[in-house]
């Protein structure tokens, strides 16, 4: 099982990394969430706040990512304990703080609470900044156990449209097929177990010849299919409603509650806090510009969250649908909408649209099991085809308990009583549970624990090293002078002006932290925003 002295596989270039960067990025979040979340809270106010989110938080929070990867070369528990190789007061104070908290919990009779609060500590104490890493190889399982079960739908749905399974109209017959779907297990199982498979058999031949080669073709067989539907939906008659929804910012829509989505929404978006962007850095050599990659991988997540917007408003608007009808909207009210037409081709749009969804799941799914996979050889010194092998077998029988859950939760009925047992009664099944703790509790604290680790721990003066390798000396322009399109104008440079560097270490240091901080104490119910 074990692997000594193996060369490290690195990307073939740039756009490879940038690729399979930004096809992490792009997935359900985008194509599944983005729409119906923009639809519960006000369309264009939201999406303005959201960038604002992706600016200031998601973006220095993906630098670090890339940076710790990059100078380390290895997965991100190995990572942590290079970078900081002794255990560190602030750790242990961490531990202990949690272990009070498990005995309060254990004694308020919160006993799974407690229990996991005391697994924590213990984990803190034993790895002190690698348990941040530790959450790559923790998150995929809860992850890709619910994006398998989605992206197992995405393929059936696929197939339902191309053989005109899908040709209902209204709303209410698409729930019908839906539920119908949804309660048959085998057929969940069997699409989940296709997901599934497919993401092992992509990260199967590793970096340069699975993933770069997969993404290079998939990421614009992703832009030509978004844009095609996008033209079919936006000339379709009464599609301006649609488009002024989104790009018309309503100011009164604009609650502390739309800003705390917008912040949720954008580290699922882009992909981090469980380390899947820290592994795709990992693989980067120290030619590449962190800087320059990072924001590209930003603006190609939004620019087709956007996309995904265009694709979906206009059509929904304009055949007089629900823009706001939650999780449902894709598998229920879109294909409704394409039947609505009236071209008599709503079974083709129907299969453009869930081929899509399923190549933007993939390409996501790829890069959450190949975090596990990367910490199984690097840290644990696997071989890449035994580590995939138990990393795809543990998520798809972690995945089937999630498509069972989701068909009827009372089909399991010991796991759904230990749940109870230990979290108290919840009627939410272990599909939304997975969903929730992984992007609700697990991101936000792998973000903080990130961002602090490189402004605090590590410190930004090596992280800002690792970022002017790869001729990234953009850091050092003074930023009104990159504002006013002087960068190249020596007398507007100086060491004591507001350089990137300068913004980039306030914004890791403080501002991604607290916002992160406010973001999980609302998530976890202790900040109460009306
Ligand atoms: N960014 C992906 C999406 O938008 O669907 C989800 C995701 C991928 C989350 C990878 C976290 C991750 F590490």
């Amino acid at each position: 099982m074990k692997e000594k002295n193996q060369v490290r596989e690195h990307w073939g270039g740039s756009l490879g990394f940038i690729l399979a960067a930004a096809g992490s990025a792009i997935g359900l979040g985008n194509l599944w969430k983005f729409p119906y979340v923009t639809g519960q809270n006000g369309g264009g106010a939201f999406i303005l706040v959201y960038l604002l989110a992706v600016l200031v938080i998601g973006f220095p929070v993906m630098v670090c990512e890339i940076a710790i990867g990059r100078n380390a070369q290895s997965d991100p528990i190995t990572a942590f304990q290079k970078l900081c190789p002794k255990k560190t007061g602030s750790t242990h104070m961490t531990g202990v703080l949690l272990l009070l908290a498990a005995c309060g919990l254990f004694c308020f009779g919160k006993f799974g609470m407690s229990g996991l609060f005391f697994l924590i500590a213990l984990v803190i104490f034993w790895y002190g900044w690698a348990a941040v890493g530790i959450l790559s190889v923790v998150t995929p399982f809860f992850i890709l156990s619910f994006y398998g079960t989605v992206g197992g739908w995405t393929i059936a749905y696929f197939f339902k449209g191309l053989f005109q399974q899908l040709n209902f109209t209204d709303p209410d017959s698409a729930k019908q097929v839906f539920d119908t779907f949804v309660a048959t297990p085998s057929h969940g199982i069997f699409f989940q177990l296709l997901f599934t498979l497919t993401t092992g058999s992509v990260i199967w031949f590793g970096i340069k010849n699975g993933i770069e080669l997969a993404s290079k073709f998939l990421m614009p067989v992703l832009l030509i299919f978004i844009l095609i539907l996008i033209m079919r939906s936006v000339t379709l008659p009464g599609a301006n409603a649609g488009i002024s929804y989104l790009l018309t910012p309503d100011f009164s829509q604009i609650t502390p509650h739309v800003f705390l989505s917008a912040l949720g929404q954008a580290f699922f978006s882009l992909s981090l806090g469980m380390g899947a962007i820290m592994t795709y850095g990992s693989y980067l050599d120290s030619e590449k510009n962190i800087l320059s990659s990072s924001l590209f991988i930003i603006v190609a997540d939004t620019f087709f969250a956007l996309l995904a917007g265009l694709a979906i408003f206009p059509a929904v608007m304009a055949m007089g649908m629900e823009p706001s009808a939650g999780p449902g909207l894709v598998f229920q009210v879109m294909p409704a909408t394409f039947n609505s037409i009236g071209d008599h081709l709503g079974w083709l749009w129907s299969s453009i649209f869930f081929f899509l969804i399923f190549i933007a799941a993939l390409t996501s799914a790829i890069s959450i099991a190949e975090g596990c996979v990367t910490c199984l050889i690097d840290h644990f010194k696997f071989r890449r085809k035994t580590a995939v092998f138990w990393t795809i077998l543990l998520v798809s029988v972690s995945g089937i308990f999630c498509t069972l859950s989701v068909t009827n939760w009372d089909r399991l009925p010991f796991l759904q009583r230990g749940l109870v047992w230990a979290f108290g009664s919840t009627n939410a099944s272990l599909f939304d549970l997975m969903d929730q703790f992984s992007s609700n509790y697990m991101l936000p604290l792998g973000g903080l624990g990130t961002s602090l680790f490189v402004g605090w721990q590590w410190g930004m003066r090596y992280a800002l090293t690792e970022l002017r390798k790869g001729g990234s000396d953009v850091t050092d322009v003074n930023f009104f002078a990159l504002l006013a399109g002087l960068k190249d104008d020596p007398l507007s440079k100086g060491t004591h002006s507001l350089t990137l560097a300068l913004i980039l270490g306030i914004l890791i240091r403080f501002i991604s932290p607290i916002c992160v901080i406010l973001v999980f104490l609302y998530n976890i119910g202790w900040l109460s925003l009306k």
